[in-house]
């Protein structure tokens, strides 16, 4: 079936006419203008991955046509210009989130090996028989199994934060659970499912005096929105650069000097090494010591250039606008019958939670759902998410999920409402 959307009626509120932040950089990302199905494109699915602007591409391009060369290897020119183009993109992703040196950052291939790398390199030596590592039933499965994978080693307990009625973190819930046996809090900034915004300063506060160290999943929150780690005192942070206009294969790991200082290795190998003798060797300083082998050096540079991107637009901007978006989606999709959100609501103006809605339909199932969209060139994602505890828990195996980037425009979002408003009649008519 081929929906149509000539039944679209423009809301009272629509923003359509509104000129957007998306009208002005649309131009800049080449993937966002094909016909999908015979249909505009309309991209919906941000939180998986997002779009790559021109410049972002063209970087990519620029350093396998004239720079490619090994880093901090060579005394030639090439290995100079990467090594500098390495480098300065890790002083470029060290400024966006202000961690207090460069040396905090580390290249990792995304943001689950960075969560992999603190649970072996952190986890593994510091973790004891009966010491408690709580998590929220809300994570993904990045920061869920690699915990389970060390509490099986170590004998430490996982503990879970659950929700409230409103499906937002339950911070009373968390204080209770917090206590001396608590060694870790490692939970996600923004929740990829429930779109909720945790405390994560009180999170950090309340688990520092406990002596617990605190790890944040920022994946679903860096691409969005200001983040100062200083500001949020966490010890270590993730977060991927795919998600951020930068390419698949590039993520990083922040961790406070102190912190990383007193960790060993995680991967052996060339470049993490000071000395290597036959049987053994000492290692390299921060950051490298945590990067064993060839890094993977175009994508890490590429990353810099989308944050060189997302600085030019402006982080402050692009979360004004998606509140813009949020507050609108919500207006529309609040008024689909049969239409079930999960995650809190948003406030009128769209604050108070990221501009992604997850939903069930009553008597379509989210894949034939994603399946009847894509028809209309629409990218939604149907499934659990990386969050199967969650669907577990909110009594449902699958979801769907729209989720937002400055690049989109309200007007996508009245073709997605028309969409799935025709697709709950087809399927209202065939089952009737
Ligand atoms: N974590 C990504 C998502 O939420 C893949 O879709």
């Amino acid at each position: 079936m081929t929906l149509t959307t000539a039944s679209i009626t423009a809301s009272p509120t629509a923003l359509s006419s509104v000129p957007s932040l998306a009208d002005e950089v649309r131009a800049d990302f080449p993937i966002l203008h094909q016909e999908v199905n015979g249909k505009p494109l309309v991209y919906l699915d941000n939180a998986a991955t997002s779009q790559k602007p021109q410049s972002v591409i063209d970087a990519m391009v620029h350093y396998y046509e004239a720079d490619n060369a090994n880093v901090h290897r060579g005394v030639h020119t090439l290995s100079g210009r990467a090594t500098e183009a390495y480098e300065g993109a890790r002083d470029k992703v060290a400024s966006f989130i202000n961690a207090a040196s460069r040396d905090e950052i580390v290249f990792t291939r995304n943001a689950s090996e960075a969560i992999n790398l603190v649970a072996y390199a952190w986890g593994l030596s510091n973790l004891e028989k009966g010491d408690e590592i709580l998590l929220s039933v809300m994570e993904h499965h990045s920061n869920l199994v690699p915990w389970q994978m060390i509490a099986q080693r170590t004998g430490a307990v996982l503990k879970h934060v659950p929700l409230t009625d409103a499906q937002d973190f339950d911070f009373s819930a968390y204080q209770q659970l917090l206590g001396n046996k608590t060694k870790l809090v490692a939970i996600n900034h923004v929740s990829n499912t429930l779109g909720c915004i945790n405390p994560v300063v009180e999170v950090v506060e309340a688990a520092h005096q406990y002596g617990a160290k605190v790890l944040i999943d920022a994946c679903q929150s860096v691409p969005h929105m200001r983040v100062d780690v200083q500001a949020m005192g966490c010890d270590w942070l993730v977060a991927s650069g795919h998600k951020m206009c930068g390419p698949t294969g590039a993520g990083f790991l922040y961790g406070k000097l102190d912190v990383l200082n007193a960790m060993p290795p995680f991967l052996g190998g060339g470049e993490m090494i000071q000395d290597v003798g036959l049987s053994q060797s000492t290692y390299a300083e921060l950051p490298h010591k945590f990067e064993a082998g060839t890094p993977a050096i175009c994508e890490a540079i590429t990353l810099g250039a989308a944050v060189d991107y997302l600085n030019k637009i402006g982080i402050d901007r692009i979360s004004e606008y998606e509140h813009q978006l949020t507050a609108y989606l919500y207006e529309q999709i609040t008024q689909v019958p049969k239409v079930k959100l999960y995650g809190p609501k948003p406030q009128s103006d769209g604050t108070g939670r990221a501009a992604i809605a997850t939903f069930t339909v009553e008597g379509v199932h989210a894949q034939d759902l994603s399946t009847f969209l894509d028809q209309s060139g629409i990218a939604i994602r149907s499934g659990h998410h990386c969050t199967q505890p969650l669907h577990h828990l909110l009594g449902v195996n699958s979801t769907a999920r729209a989720s937002l980037y400055f690049y989109n425009t309200p007007a996508e979002i009245d073709t997605f409402i028309a969409a799935l408003k025709e697709t709950i009649d087809f399927f209202g008519n065939i089952f009737k």
